[in-house]
């Protein structure tokens, strides 16, 4: 069943780039909603959601939207797994699907720069995992990362196309990307020992570089976007613009999550990714080409970079899902730079 509309849905960092674009799918597929962000780095219900002005203030910190089909929890998500949340009237109720997105992410440079703080991730998804295997929700779906992949297979030198047999629990589990990556792996880790010891239907996905419109400036394709609506030239990338990723619309990755949850039901890993590796340099100079002209291309070497070449194999995706992207990456930029002039309208 791809969607499991009988109980509410929870969806943890429902206010982020991610929960927000699963958020709105969600709505438009029938589900009513508890989502859970302290909008740490995510946008206020008020900002975003679909009919935001119904709404009901229940608690300091919780409103309800639409007549109860949204509720939103305004704080620390550890808290709401720990029942610390102070939600009044309201009564939990039991969840069908559940989505664990929140997390302290931040781009390259928080990965690189505060790994202490992204360490915390460890706190949120040990709680998750600890209220889920006592409230049993119908499904749970984790979303690990392709940081939790063995950076060694990402170097200059023999990158390979990450595969998800490349990270072997019982087996080679290799060398995750930072903290970020560590605490997705043992997330992971988690999510099969709540299948495996507590009977839960859980599932994970690892994404690749999702990017879309209302992504935060702080990741590189809607900044490199924006340097290309000013026309800026040379554009600047981080690094040698050598490195590559593989990019994937964030419409795809909402589309793919939701077919993981209903496919995968032991806690297990699917990539979300296109297969192609693009590197910096091309991002900038496709983004220039759309915006109909030729760029210089100039690397800041001082800026960090992480690894070299980052992308999937879909087999196993394009075999559990029956599915793979939709949108090519000329379409997928084409949007986030018409997105990027709207940002320099408004002065970004
Ligand atoms: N965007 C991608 O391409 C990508 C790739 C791989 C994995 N992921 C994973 O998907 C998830 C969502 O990523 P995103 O890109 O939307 O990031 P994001 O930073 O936009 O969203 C994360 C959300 O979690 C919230 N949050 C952080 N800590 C919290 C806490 N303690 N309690 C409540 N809310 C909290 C933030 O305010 C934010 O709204 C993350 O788990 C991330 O690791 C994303």
């Amino acid at each position: 069943m791809m969607f499991n509309k009988e109980k509410p849905a929870l969806v943890t960092g429902g206010c982020g780039f991610v929960g927000r674009n699963l958020t709105r799918r969600l709505l438009k597929e029938g589900y009513s909603l508890w989502v859970v962000d302290d909008c740490s780095i995510g946008l206020h219900c008020d900002k975003w959601l679909p009919g935001a002005e119904k709404q009901r203030v229940v608690t300091n910190g919780v409103i309800e939207y639409d007549g109860g089909r949204v509720i939103f929890i305004h704080g620390d998500a550890r808290d709401f797994f720990a029942g610390r949340t102070e939600l009044g009237a309201l009564a939990e109720p039991e969840f069908g699907d559940v989505f664990h997105l929140a997390a302290i992410v931040g781009g390259r440079s928080v990965i690189d720069g505060n790994p202490m703080a992204v360490a915390q991730d460890l706190a949120l998804d040990a709680l998750c995992f600890n209220w889920a295997v006592s409230r049993k929700p119908a499904r749970l779906l984790y979303a690990s990362s392709s940081a939790a992949y063995p950076v060694d297979l990402q170097g200059k030198d023999g990158a390979v196309a990450l595969k998800e047999t490349d990270i072997q629990f019982g087996g080679r589990l290799g060398q995750p990307d930072m903290t970020y990556g560590w605490s997705k792996l043992t997330g992971e880790y988690l999510a099969r020992i709540a299948h495996q010891h507590y009977g839960l239907h859980t599932a994970c996905i690892r994404p690749f570089s999702g990017y879309g419109e209302e992504q935060d400036l702080a990741y590189p394709v809607p900044s490199i976007a924006l340097r290309a609506a000013k026309k800026e030239n040379p554009i600047v990338v981080w690094g040698s613009g050598l490195q590559g990723r593989d990019f994937v619309h964030i419409e795809d990755c909402i589309e793919a999550a939701l077919r993981v949850l209903s496919r995968v039901n032991d806690g297990s890993a699917v990539n979300i990714g296109s297969g192609k590796l693009i590197n910096f340099r091309e991002v900038a100079r496709l983004f220039a080409r759309l915006e109909g002209y030729e760029a210089e291309i100039k690397p800041l070497e001082d800026k960090p970079v992480g690894v070299h070449s980052r992308y999937a194999d879909i087999s196993h995706m394009t075999k559990v899902l029956d599915w793979t992207p939709a949108i090519s990456p000329e379409e997928g930029f084409g949007r986030v730079l018409r997105a990027a002039h709207e940002r320099k309208a408004r002065g970004l």
